[in-house]
């Protein structure tokens, strides 16, 4: 797949005050002169700031990294993990499309984002909340099929499950993340046969779930406003 640069880009990018301070923490991490190897955080941060990667902050991160505005370019375009284009204001809904999931009903998920968001990927909805992606495994194939959202993995979805997380979504609830049906994690679906007892047993949700629902945080993007600042290896 060819990633190019969104045709309409905004005129200018700064980082947030938090954010600024941050970055140039995140720098103080490399010997001096090898600055340039915070380009994936701090790109990664004006992502979450912005919700995507203009051509405008791509070059003020090189800027901030003395670094070629090509090399910056470089990265930016070569992992998929930084979006070139606006997402949704909502949530950007990542849908793995590789084998378990396929196997699994991932062609039906894939028709609930085309319905529900946007008939093609990487094309905002109307309401501007919404925007999906097909992406390839995420590594929770044994809770297949399942959907990144922000930071959390939606698994065991059924169509009808999802088309509701994504009405959610829509209306600025934050779902639950974890199994979608009921499972605690990757158990059989008959029921734990091994390790009947011990940590975790007893509980209604796993731990990652358990910390989602304590934090709220399901699809808050990072702000600089949760981060301790007070980074240990910053330059005296
Ligand atoms: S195939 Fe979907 S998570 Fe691995």
């Amino acid at each position: 797949m060819l990633r190019r640069l969104h045709p309409d880009q905004p005129a200018s990018f700064a980082f947030s005050p938090e954010n600024q301070k941050w970055a140039e923490a995140q720098m103080t991490k490399y010997p001096e002169g090898r600055e340039a190897s915070a380009i994936i955080p701090l790109l990664w941060r004006a992502q979450e700031q912005e919700g995507w990667l203009s051509r405008p902050a791509i070059e003020f991160v090189a800027d901030m990294l003395n670094m070629a505005h090509i090399r910056a370019l470089e990265v930016a375009t070569f992992y998929f993990m930084f979006q070139l284009q606006p997402v949704g204001s909502a949530a950007h809904v990542q849908v793995c499309g590789t084998l378990s999931c396929m196997l699994c009903g991932a062609e039906d998920l894939i028709e609930v984002c085309k319905e529900k968001i946007s008939p093609t990927a990487h094309t905002v909805s109307k309401d501007g909340k919404l925007s999906w992606e097909e992406v390839e495994c995420l590594g929770a194939c044994a809770n297949a099929p399942m959907a990144q959202i922000g930071k959390d993995y939606y698994e065991d979805l059924s169509s009808e499950r999802f088309a509701e997380l994504i009405e959610d979504l829509r209306n600025g609830s934050a779902p639950v993340p974890g199994p979608q049906n009921g499972r605690f994690s990757v158990e059989p679906a008959i029921g734990l046969t091994s390790l009947l007892e011990g940590e975790g047993a007893g509980s209604a949700v796993n731990k990652s779930v358990a910390l989602a629902k304590k934090f709220k945080d399901t699809i808050k993007k990072i702000d600089g406003t949760e981060a301790n600042l007070s980074v240990n290896w910053e330059k005296q």
